[in-house]
Protein backbone atom coordinates (compact mmCIF):
# COMPACT_ATOMS: atom_id res chain seq x y z
CA UNK A 1 0.00 0.00 0.00
CA UNK A 2 1.20 3.66 -0.48
CA UNK A 3 0.19 7.12 0.90
CA UNK A 4 -0.95 9.37 -1.44
CA UNK A 5 0.89 12.79 -1.14
CA UNK A 6 -1.08 15.75 -2.77
CA UNK A 7 0.46 19.58 -3.28
CA UNK A 8 -1.27 22.31 -4.31
CA UNK A 9 1.30 25.06 -4.91
CA UNK A 10 1.94 28.15 -7.40
CA UNK A 11 5.99 28.82 -7.03
CA UNK A 12 6.86 25.32 -5.92
CA UNK A 13 7.58 25.56 -2.16
CA UNK A 14 4.59 23.04 -1.25
CA UNK A 15 6.23 20.46 -3.56
CA UNK A 16 9.37 20.55 -2.40
CA UNK A 17 8.06 20.14 1.04
CA UNK A 18 5.65 17.36 0.00
CA UNK A 19 8.62 15.64 -1.46
CA UNK A 20 10.48 16.17 1.46
CA UNK A 21 7.71 14.14 3.40
CA UNK A 22 7.75 11.16 0.97
CA UNK A 23 11.41 10.67 1.14
CA UNK A 24 10.79 10.50 5.07
CA UNK A 25 8.10 7.73 4.65
CA UNK A 26 10.36 6.19 2.63
CA UNK A 27 12.47 6.13 5.43
CA UNK A 28 10.12 4.89 7.85
CA UNK A 29 10.02 1.44 5.16
CA UNK A 30 6.64 3.80 3.58
CA UNK A 31 6.12 4.00 -0.13
CA UNK A 32 4.62 7.17 -1.33
CA UNK A 33 2.97 9.06 -4.50
CA UNK A 34 3.09 12.64 -5.39
CA UNK A 35 0.53 13.98 -6.95
CA UNK A 36 -0.14 17.63 -7.99
CA UNK A 37 -3.63 18.27 -7.21
CA UNK A 38 -3.93 20.65 -9.35
CA UNK A 39 -3.49 18.30 -12.62
CA UNK A 40 -4.91 14.98 -10.90
CA UNK A 41 -8.09 13.38 -12.59
CA UNK A 42 -8.72 10.31 -12.03
CA UNK A 43 -7.02 8.39 -9.06
CA UNK A 44 -7.36 4.61 -7.59
CA UNK A 45 -7.93 5.37 -4.70
CA UNK A 46 -8.09 1.21 -3.50
CA UNK A 47 -4.06 1.68 -4.13
CA UNK A 48 -3.83 4.28 -0.92
CA UNK A 49 -4.19 3.49 2.93
CA UNK A 50 -2.87 7.04 3.86
CA UNK A 51 -3.43 10.59 2.42
CA UNK A 52 -1.58 13.72 3.29
CA UNK A 53 -2.29 17.30 1.43
CA UNK A 54 -0.59 19.99 1.12
CA UNK A 55 -1.40 23.40 0.12
CA UNK A 56 -0.07 27.24 0.36
CA UNK A 57 -1.54 30.75 0.60
CA UNK A 58 -1.63 33.65 -1.52
CA UNK A 59 -3.39 36.48 -1.27
CA UNK A 60 -5.09 35.50 2.11
CA UNK A 61 -6.36 32.03 0.46
CA UNK A 62 -5.80 28.53 -0.52
CA UNK A 63 -6.13 27.93 -4.27
CA UNK A 64 -9.95 27.18 -5.05
CA UNK A 65 -9.08 23.62 -6.75
CA UNK A 66 -8.41 22.08 -2.68
CA UNK A 67 -11.72 23.03 -1.73
CA UNK A 68 -13.18 21.22 -5.14
CA UNK A 69 -10.98 18.45 -4.46
CA UNK A 70 -12.32 18.05 -0.45
CA UNK A 71 -15.35 18.25 -1.87
CA UNK A 72 -15.46 15.68 -4.68
CA UNK A 73 -13.30 13.35 -2.45
CA UNK A 74 -14.81 13.56 0.65
CA UNK A 75 -15.79 9.77 1.02
CA UNK A 76 -12.40 8.54 0.18
CA UNK A 77 -10.76 11.07 2.22
CA UNK A 78 -12.47 10.59 5.59
CA UNK A 79 -12.41 6.64 4.80
CA UNK A 80 -8.74 6.41 5.24
CA UNK A 81 -5.95 8.00 7.78
CA UNK A 82 -5.27 11.60 6.67
CA UNK A 83 -3.32 14.45 7.32
CA UNK A 84 -3.21 18.46 5.82
CA UNK A 85 -0.55 20.75 6.01
CA UNK A 86 -0.32 24.36 4.66
CA UNK A 87 2.40 27.05 3.67
CA UNK A 88 2.12 30.43 4.13
CA UNK A 89 4.46 33.41 5.00
CA UNK A 90 2.68 34.40 8.46
CA UNK A 91 3.67 30.84 9.69
CA UNK A 92 7.88 32.46 9.50
CA UNK A 93 6.39 33.76 13.30
CA UNK A 94 6.64 30.77 15.20
CA UNK A 95 3.90 31.89 17.03
CA UNK A 96 1.75 31.59 14.05
CA UNK A 97 2.58 28.26 13.17
CA UNK A 98 0.29 25.48 14.77
CA UNK A 99 -3.27 24.89 13.45
CA UNK A 100 -5.20 26.71 16.08
CA UNK A 101 -2.96 29.99 15.63
CA UNK A 102 -2.53 30.15 11.81
CA UNK A 103 -5.85 31.62 10.81
CA UNK A 104 -5.93 30.06 7.21
CA UNK A 105 -5.30 26.69 8.12
CA UNK A 106 -7.85 27.30 11.19
CA UNK A 107 -10.55 28.84 9.01
CA UNK A 108 -9.90 25.89 6.46
CA UNK A 109 -10.02 22.84 9.33
CA UNK A 110 -13.66 24.39 10.49
CA UNK A 111 -15.06 24.84 7.12
CA UNK A 112 -13.68 21.37 5.87
CA UNK A 113 -16.38 17.99 5.31
CA UNK A 114 -12.66 16.21 5.59
CA UNK A 115 -11.25 16.25 9.05
CA UNK A 116 -7.47 15.03 8.50
CA UNK A 117 -6.32 13.18 11.29
CA UNK A 118 -3.03 15.19 11.63
CA UNK A 119 -2.45 19.16 10.40
CA UNK A 120 0.47 21.11 10.22
CA UNK A 121 1.68 24.60 9.31
CA UNK A 122 5.13 25.15 7.70
CA UNK A 123 6.48 28.61 6.82
CA UNK A 124 7.05 29.37 3.17
CA UNK A 125 9.71 30.71 0.87
CA UNK A 126 9.92 34.41 -0.04
CA UNK A 127 11.64 34.23 -3.21
CA UNK A 128 11.38 38.27 -4.53
CA UNK A 129 13.76 38.07 -7.80
CA UNK A 130 11.17 35.11 -9.26
CA UNK A 131 7.89 37.11 -8.73
CA UNK A 132 6.63 39.63 -11.10
CA UNK A 133 6.97 43.42 -10.37
CA UNK A 134 3.06 43.88 -8.76
CA UNK A 135 3.55 40.48 -6.66
CA UNK A 136 7.20 41.99 -5.80
CA UNK A 137 5.70 44.69 -4.66
CA UNK A 138 2.48 43.51 -2.80
CA UNK A 139 4.64 41.05 -0.86
CA UNK A 140 7.30 43.61 0.31
CA UNK A 141 4.40 46.17 1.52
CA UNK A 142 2.96 43.19 3.50
CA UNK A 143 6.51 42.68 4.67
CA UNK A 144 7.63 46.00 5.85
CA UNK A 145 3.48 46.20 7.55
CA UNK A 146 4.81 42.86 9.61
CA UNK A 147 8.74 43.13 9.96
CA UNK A 148 10.00 40.93 7.46
CA UNK A 149 12.40 41.11 4.80
CA UNK A 150 12.41 44.10 2.62
CA UNK A 151 15.05 43.76 0.21
CA UNK A 152 14.11 42.46 -3.05
CA UNK A 153 16.96 41.33 -3.97
CA UNK A 154 17.01 37.83 -1.58
CA UNK A 155 15.39 34.73 -1.67
CA UNK A 156 14.42 33.03 1.48
CA UNK A 157 13.40 30.02 2.80
CA UNK A 158 11.83 29.77 6.14
CA UNK A 159 10.57 26.53 6.11
CA UNK A 160 12.09 24.28 9.59
CA UNK A 161 12.99 21.08 7.00
CA UNK A 162 12.86 19.60 11.12
CA UNK A 163 9.80 20.22 11.66
CA UNK A 164 8.68 18.73 8.08
CA UNK A 165 10.76 15.27 9.37
CA UNK A 166 8.55 14.93 12.52
CA UNK A 167 5.53 15.55 10.28
CA UNK A 168 6.51 13.19 8.35
CA UNK A 169 7.18 10.74 11.55
CA UNK A 170 3.82 11.68 12.35
CA UNK A 171 2.19 10.69 9.60
CA UNK A 172 4.33 7.33 9.44
CA UNK A 173 2.73 6.61 12.92
CA UNK A 174 -0.73 7.11 11.26
CA UNK A 175 -2.85 3.68 11.42
CA UNK A 176 -5.99 2.93 9.78
CA UNK A 177 -8.19 4.09 12.64
CA UNK A 178 -6.51 7.14 12.47
CA UNK A 179 -4.42 7.52 15.91
CA UNK A 180 -1.03 7.43 16.30
CA UNK A 181 0.36 4.16 17.64
C1 LIG B 1 1.73 36.71 -4.71
C2 LIG B 1 1.90 36.09 -3.36
C3 LIG B 1 0.95 36.29 -2.37
C4 LIG B 1 1.13 35.71 -1.09
N1 LIG B 1 0.18 35.92 -0.13
C5 LIG B 1 0.39 35.44 1.13
C6 LIG B 1 -0.55 35.71 2.15
O1 LIG B 1 -1.59 36.33 1.96
N2 LIG B 1 -0.26 35.23 3.40
C7 LIG B 1 0.87 34.51 3.67
O2 LIG B 1 1.07 34.14 4.81
N3 LIG B 1 1.76 34.23 2.69
C8 LIG B 1 1.54 34.67 1.44
N4 LIG B 1 2.44 34.40 0.44
C9 LIG B 1 3.60 33.58 0.75
C10 LIG B 1 3.46 32.16 0.21
O3 LIG B 1 2.47 31.45 0.90
C11 LIG B 1 4.83 31.49 0.33
O4 LIG B 1 5.70 32.15 -0.56
C12 LIG B 1 4.81 30.02 0.04
O5 LIG B 1 6.11 29.50 0.19
C13 LIG B 1 4.30 29.73 -1.36
O6 LIG B 1 4.23 28.34 -1.52
P1 LIG B 1 4.19 27.72 -3.00
O7 LIG B 1 5.51 28.03 -3.63
O8 LIG B 1 4.01 26.25 -2.76
O9 LIG B 1 3.02 28.31 -3.70
C14 LIG B 1 2.28 34.94 -0.83
C15 LIG B 1 3.23 34.75 -1.83
C16 LIG B 1 3.05 35.31 -3.08
C17 LIG B 1 4.10 35.09 -4.14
Amino acid sequence: MTTLILFSTRDGQTREIAASIASGLKEHGIDAELQNLHRVETLAWEQYDRVVIGASIRYGHFHPALTDFVKKHVVELNARPGAFFSVNLVARKPEKRTPQTNSYTRKFLLASPWQPDLSAVFAGALRYPRYRWFDRFMIRLIMKMTGGETDTSKEVVYTDWNQVADFAREVARLTRSGTIN
